[in-house]
């Protein structure tokens, strides 16, 4: 037996995250529990822990409605499920956007309360001057652009981004912007292939596309959308299991089996102890171990 000490798992950081453009694909889910964080964490660099977890998790209609400790909980969750990946949480509606100093009480909280090693917000420019006041204070931040689905009201649904000359032109310049500002990484959601090429060639941090393209320095996925656990998905999801299926299949036959009395079988029952087995015996047939009367 070796009596070398087993080296502890090194978490992957912002920074070995900003290092990887040009290097390799970066690989990241969204997580929300501790073991689907446990399955993950071999094979992804970060997993975000995603305001998306209001709408997969909670039955939310947006994200709109999904507050700080909600977050928190979830954050916490996946931290204690995931030891090697880079961690990082979504910051929810209205905990960041009222000023620099109103997003760092509360990012702070974040990376305090949940142990994670980086949060993420939606903005380009508009969030430029918060990125740079977290970052100076400690914060990693990956930005978000594209589809924000926090603007949903202003967006007026979940519609792909950067198809006028505008929109286009306006998601360059928030991509510049964001990088500038000391963000680690952007997430490009939802926005034409070609725009989404030009940004990750422009800018000097890695783009993490979903619903971009091929082209962006990594990839991320709503984890139960590619498991094909989400009853509706958007385009750009590839789904790669029938989760889904599986799981009601399961339960159909759980229920039919109790229905039968098939389940639960002997195996999955338990015995009584020997002594309880011999009292029951006795008090059964309470002469029967009495010698026979002449
Ligand atoms: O909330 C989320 O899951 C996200 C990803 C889709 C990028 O922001």
């Amino acid at each position: 037996m070796s009596s070398q000490p087993a080296t502890p798992q090194r978490r992957i950081t912002a920074p070995d995250i900003a290092a990887k453009k040009g290097v390799e694909p970066i690989v990241s889910l969204t997580a929300y529990h501790a073991h689907t964080a446990a399955l993950a964490d071999k094979y992804c660099d970060f997993l975000l822990v995603g305001d998306s977890l209001g709408m997969v998790m909670h039955g939310y209609e947006t994200t709109v409605p999904v507050p700080l400790e909600l977050m928190i909980m979830h954050g916490k969750a996946v931290v204690r499920g995931a030891r090697r990946a880079l961690i990082v949480v979504d910051m929810p509606f209205g905990s960041y956007e009222e000023s620099p100093s109103v997003a760092f009480r509360n990012a702070a909280r974040v990376m305090k309360e949940t142990d994670c090693g980086a949060v993420k917000l939606e903005g380009g420019r508009r969030m430029a001057e918060t990125i740079r006041y977290l970052v100076d204070r400690g914060i990693p931040v990956m930005a978000h652009i594209g589809l924000t689905p926090q603007s949903i009201n202003v967006l007026g649904g979940f519609k792909v981004q950067g198809r006028t000359d505008a929109q286009w032109a306006a998601l360059e310049a928030d991509a510049q912007a964001v990088a500038d500002a000391g963000a680690f990484s952007v997430v490009l959601e939802a926005i034409p292939a070609p725009l989404a090429e030009r940004i990750t060639r422009s800018i000097a941090i890695p783009t993490i596309g979903i619903g971009a393209s091929a082209d962006c320095d990594g990839q991320i996925l709503v984890m139960e959308d590619m498991l094909g656990l989400s009853p509706r998905v958007p385009k750009f999801v590839k789904k790669y299991g029938t989760i889904g299926e599986q799981i009601e299949g399961a339960i159909r036959d759980y229920a039919e089996e109790v229905k039968q009395r098939a389940f639960p079988a002997v195996e999955h029952t338990y015995a009584m102890s020997a002594t309880q087995a011999a009292a029951q015996k006795a008090a059964v047939a309470p002469n029967s171990a009495a010698k026979p009367r002449k």
